[in-house]
Formats: C-alpha cells, structure tokens, sequence
C-alpha cells in the first residue's frame, strides 16, 4: 500500500475504467464498460471506491430498494488484497446503508469464498442460508444478512 491513508469516496464517470480493470481480476463474469456505465448511474445504486495514493484499487456498492440494501459488488484489485482494505470497504458500505436509511443489508456470495465470508462476518453478517447449485459452474450461493436493529456500536 501507497503511504497516504487510503480514501472512500462516491465513484464517479472517471472511475470506470478502474472498475473494468478490477472486474476483470476479481470476476468469471466480469462487467463490461457499458454495464459498469449503466450500473453507477443507476438511481437505485451506490456506488463507493477506496482510493490508495490517488489510484482506484477496489469498490463495493449496493442497490437500495425499500429499505433493503442488496450488496451487488465488493472487489479488491489483486496486489491490494490481504491490507485490511476490504474490511474497510465493506464496514464503510454498512455505514453508509445505515445512512442512506436502509433498514437491513443482504448479499449473496460463493459458499467456498473464504476471504469474503471473513470480511462479511467481522462487519456483522450472518449466515442466512444456502442457495445450492446456484451458479453456472454449480458452486452453491450463501445468503447473508445484516439488521440495522442489531447494530453493535
Ligand atoms: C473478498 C475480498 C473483497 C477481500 O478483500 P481484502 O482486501 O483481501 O480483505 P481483507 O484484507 O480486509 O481481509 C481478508 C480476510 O480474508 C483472509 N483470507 C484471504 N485469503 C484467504 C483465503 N484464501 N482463505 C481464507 N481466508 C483468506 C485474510 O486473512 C483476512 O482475514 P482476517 O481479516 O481475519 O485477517 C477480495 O479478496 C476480493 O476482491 N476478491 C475477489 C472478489 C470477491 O470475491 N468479492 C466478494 C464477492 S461476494
């Protein structure tokens, strides 16, 4: 990691290209400029990224829909991993849905994905369930969810 303090901020027109590139490290099915253009804009989503020495390295976002913030995205370029920043990002998202007004977070993710599972768990979620054979290569999804009510402060 760079020497200044890493730095979340809303992501901006001038992030997509940042996205594709980590999208492309992180994800089988990574999004396409057009996806990512169309996704940050949508009214529905919000998006963050975490900037170390003024260089997008991740992002995490959600959709916020009645009070339900469905995470879509948390992802870490490869030579930023394993830093603490995804721990980071994804307490930042929380507190930033809480903000925002949502009452509980979900997300779903691949059941063996060990390091998200750890950064999910140590910002609150809990296991909620498996959706099996979910994914096209037929890994089971796990279901988390997080409540506003049981916020540890
Ligand atoms: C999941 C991800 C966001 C984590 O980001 P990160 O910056 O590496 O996260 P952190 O450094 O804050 O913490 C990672 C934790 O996982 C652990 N970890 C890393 N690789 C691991 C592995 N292969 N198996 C088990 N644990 C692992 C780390 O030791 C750390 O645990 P700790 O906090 O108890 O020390 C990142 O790996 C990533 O972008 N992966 C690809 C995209 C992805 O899977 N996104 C989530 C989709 S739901």
């Amino acid at each position: 990691m760079g020497t200044e303090k890493p730095v979340i901020r809303k992501a901006e027109a001038k992030d997509i290209s940042a996205f594709v590139q980590i999208e492309s490290e992180c994800f089988n099915d990574a999004w396409s400029h057009a996806m990512i253009e169309k996704e940050i804009f949508n009214n529905l989503a919000h998006y963050w990224v975490l900037e170390c020495d003024q260089q997008v390295v991740a992002y995490a976002g959600f959709w916020l829909v009645k009070g339900e913030a469905q995470i879509n995205r948390v992802a870490v370029a490869t030579k930023f991993r394993n830093k603490g920043l995804g721990n980071y990002l994804v307490q930042t998202l929380v507190n930033n849905g809480w903000d925002l007004g949502a009452d509980s977070i979900t997300l779903e993710m691949r059941s063996d994905n060990e390091a998200a599972h750890k950064v999910y768990l140590r910002a609150g979620f809990k296991d909620a369930g498996i959706r099996p054979h979910y994914y096209e290569d037929g890994s089971d999804a796990l279901i988390m969810w997080l409540y506003r009510d049981k916020k540890i402060s």
